[in-house]
């Protein structure tokens, strides 16, 4: 066989959920879509199957990679590649950063396995990666990932794994992304979450269910181009969040502060906390990203969907 001369290349988008985060765990629908940035792999052919890590990570940061991508190679059965990477993201923000490496080293493997990097072959070697890093997570943030388009997901009973509907919009979704302070780990706040509705399950329910019946309304207005609709189905999920007890004063100040500066929508995105990453919905984000960055606050605007402008 040709030695391999060029990388093998792999792409994992960072995700925004749109509508419907941690009531997704509970199986209910949720609105997510793929950020313009993410993470590149790169693989050249070796002798072994391995990663070359970054000296800053930590002893224990290698050691959980390390693990993560073992996990996956031996799905592909071991190809002789030697998997490098770049970010582009803010890692524990809310973005699915841990997703977009899973992704983009998933891709890297299947090739250097000959094999096609399809986005149900992608998922399910990200999924093993997932597991290492997360746990049980519903699936939601590595799907989008590697299906690269907007969807509405919902998790299949006790799995990592879910249906998948592709959701398409006629205008352009754009979205502006603030980095809001320093936030606890996913596990945490999930994990904290389901303590309080193991106690008050009828109560909790019933704000799962609601937030599962606006993901759904959420994407019906974006098949029907009404993004005002996606805007306060956005605010409204944000109100329930809130309620669940997952926003907190520095996440609802930049919500408000958003909505001021003329976004349709605004809410936290990903698992929340004392902070994270909060987004806003604008027909044009790139005036509020200005004012925003002159006031050095930590933000970037990308598109989830629909036709891009040349
Ligand atoms: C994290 O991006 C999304 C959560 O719903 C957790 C999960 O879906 O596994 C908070």
């Amino acid at each position: 066989m040709d030695r391999q001369t060029t990388p093998w290349v792999g792409f994992g988008a960072g995700k925004v959920i749109l509508l419907g985060e941690h009531s997704v765990v509970y199986g209910h629908p949720a609105l997510a879509g793929p950020l313009s940035y993410g993470v590149t792999a790169r693989g050249v052919a070796s002798k072994r199957c391995q990663l070359a890590l970054p000296g800053t990570l930590s002893r224990t940061q290698k050691a959980l990679l390390n693990n993560a991508f073992r996990r996956a190679a031996r799905l592909c059965g071991e190809p002789g590649v030697k998997v490098t990477m770049e970010s582009e993201l803010p890692l524990s923000m809310g973005l699915g950063s841990s997703a977009a490496l899973s992704v983009a080293y998933s891709r890297v493997l299947l090739k250097a396995a000959g094999r096609k990097d399809v986005p149900r072959e992608v998922a399910r070697l990200a999924l093993e990666m997932e597991q290492e890093f997360h746990g049980t997570p519903s699936g939601v943030d590595h799907t989008t990932s590697a299906e690269q388009q907007l969807i509405l997901y919902k998790r299949l009973p006790n799995q990592s794994a879910g249906r998948v509907r592709v959701v398409k919009s006629s205008r352009p979704l754009k979205v502006l992304v603030v980095l809001v302070g320093e936030r606890s780990p996913t596990k945490k706040t999930v994990g904290a979450l389901r303590e309080r509705q193991a106690r008050w399950s009828a109560r909790y329910g019933r704000l799962f269910e609601e937030i599962g019946a606006v993901a759904t309304e959420g994407a019906k207005a974006v098949e029907a181009g009404d993004l005002e609709a996606l805007g306060d189905a956005m605010n409204v999920n944000q109100g329930l969040l809130s309620a669940l007890g997952l926003s907190s004063p520095p996440l609802e100040d930049m919500v408000y502060r958003l909505r001021g500066l003329g976004a349709l929508g605004a809410k936290l995105t990903g698992a929340g906390g004392d902070g994270g990453a909060v987004i806003g919905l604008f027909l044009e984000p790139e005036p509020a990203v200005a004012k925003l960055l002159e006031l050095g606050v930590r933000c970037f605007s990308s598109q989830l969907a629909g036709p891009r402008a040349l």
